[in-house]
């Protein structure tokens, strides 16, 4: 077995991983020719792995475990601290069932019907010019509260548009420059005040049969030992529902990318929308970039690619490379439509690990994507109104999608037209 070969390419601060990452690991294996790479990242050394095996290998819990591999600056922003995602074994699984119980059939027909109206309602009252962005955060947060139990009517429609934004400088300001990062730690404190207040009001004031909605499982949520979470934990998990849906603010923007840049995509789905719908959001989730890296320690040593990873390695998980993988995935860097015919439904409801922008393995045992189904909902109602139930016209703008942000979306924030 070989032994792990390093780069010459120091990574000083957390930024440079997150934001380059999209790139910058893919850099290093080619500075070293290999399929994993070490470099020396802040005071220590950080292994990169990526593909199918890696992924496999990655997610076995004799392998490698989460706990102590995340940066601080992203679980003060990001993730919050002591959520479903920094537990492992049997906590982890407990927790992690009180977000996949929420996924049931029923309740994602539920999200849809919500999302549907609540689109259709905004995009009817939409004349002239506008940004696909703001659109999409407003609808998918009124539609995720609404969803999650969530009254939203008592508030005025300023604390709901900060409300909706504070969600994605979360996420922005998870390793970014200080003044973001500031303002991401100010944003995820304000958004869980607002979520604490709504578990404690959830805990004095149950509503009769709303117990699946997320707001109450989570104020009814209990520890291993039936101890009710604390409001703080229990606040953290709310917004671990409410965050990245409304985070898919960035894919709806990258659809926009996919269908307006360029016509010959949208030509495509519109003439067989039936057929290559799923498959087209497949392919969106696959080919654009959005979560780039998943951290971890070596909990014993570990073979990965012939490589010998030592017990105690820091490790991160390449997703977005995983995603392009030319040892798997044939012509990675195109966009097509019909990769993933036939194969679509099994994606996202199989233990899955080569395509695996929302993360791998089982969704109960492991740590993938809780909001998987969520995500793929949303995608089917956004190009559905923007393909078949709309028409719009594109104006002049910049598409490009810089790869050095986090997350990243086109300049121009997807602007369309319609009368
Ligand atoms: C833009 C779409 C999304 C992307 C790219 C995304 C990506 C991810 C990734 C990469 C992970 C980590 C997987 C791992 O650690 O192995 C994750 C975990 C998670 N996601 Fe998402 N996600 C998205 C949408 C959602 C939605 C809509 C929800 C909730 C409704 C959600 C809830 C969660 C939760 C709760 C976890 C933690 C799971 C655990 O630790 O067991 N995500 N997501």
């Amino acid at each position: 077995m070989k032994q792990v070969p390093k780069t010459k390419i120091k990574l000083t601060e957390t930024k440079e991983l997150i934001h380059q990452g999209y790139n910058l690991l893919r850099q290093l294996r080619e500075d070293v020719d290999a399929p994993v790479v070490k470099a020396e990242f802040l005071t220590e050394d950080i292994t990169a792995i990526y593909g199918e095996e890696a992924a496999r290998k990655f997610y076995k819990p004799e392998n490698f475990t989460r706990e102590g591999a995340m940066p601080k600056p992203v679980l003060k922003t990001l993730f919050g601290e002591d959520g479903v995602q920094t537990l492992d074994g049997k906590e982890h699984h407990h927790r992690k069932n009180y977000f996949m119980d929420l996924m049931t059939p029923d309740r994602m027909e539920d999200y849809r019907k919500i999302l549907d109206r609540n689109l259709t309602t905004e995009l009817d009252k939409q004349h002239g010019e506008f940004e696909l962005f703001d659109l999409a955060n407003r609808v998918l947060f009124n539609s995720i509260c609404e969803w999650s139990g969530i009254n939203v009517d008592k508030y005025d429609l300023k604390t709901l548009d900060k409300l909706a934004h504070n969600q994605i400088s979360m996420i922005s300001g998870a390793v970014t420059s200080p003044t973001d990062h500031i303002k991401g730690i100010t944003d995820r404190n304000n958004s869980e005040k607002w979520a604490q207040d709504l578990i404690k009001e959830a805990r004095e004031h149950p509503v009769a049969e709303e117990e699946n909605r997320a707001l109450y499982t989570f104020a009814n949520a209990t520890d291993l030992d039936g101890e009710l979470l604390p409001i703080d934990v229990a606040a953290v998990e709310l917004l671990n529902i409410i965050r990245p849906t409304v985070a898919l603010t960035v894919w709806m923007v990258l659809m926009g990318h996919a269908l307006f840049a360029e016509q010959d995509v949208y030509d495509k789905l519109k003439a067989d929308f039936d057929n290559l719908q799923d498959p087209f959001i497949q392919e969106m989730r696959r080919y654009y970039p959005f979560f780039p890296m998943l951290p971890a320690i070596a909990v014993n040593d570990v073979e990965i690619n012939g490589y010998q990873i030592p017990k105690g390695s820091w490790v991160v998980l390449d997703l977005y490379g995983t995603n392009h993988d030319e040892r798997t995935i044939a012509s990675p860097e195109q966009f097509d439509i019909e990769r993933y015919i036939g194969k679509a439904k099994d994606i996202s409801y199989e233990e899955e690990y080569d395509m695996i922008a929302q993360g791998g393995g089982k969704f109960r045992e492991m740590h993938r994507c809780a909001g998987e189904w969520i995500t793929l909902h949303s995608m089917r109602v956004f190009s559905d109104h923007l393909v078949n139930k709309y028409e719009f016209t594109v104006p002049k703008q910049d598409w490009t999608i810089p790869m050095d942000q986090f997350p990243t979306y086109p300049n121009s924030k997807a602007l369309l037209f319609k009368d």
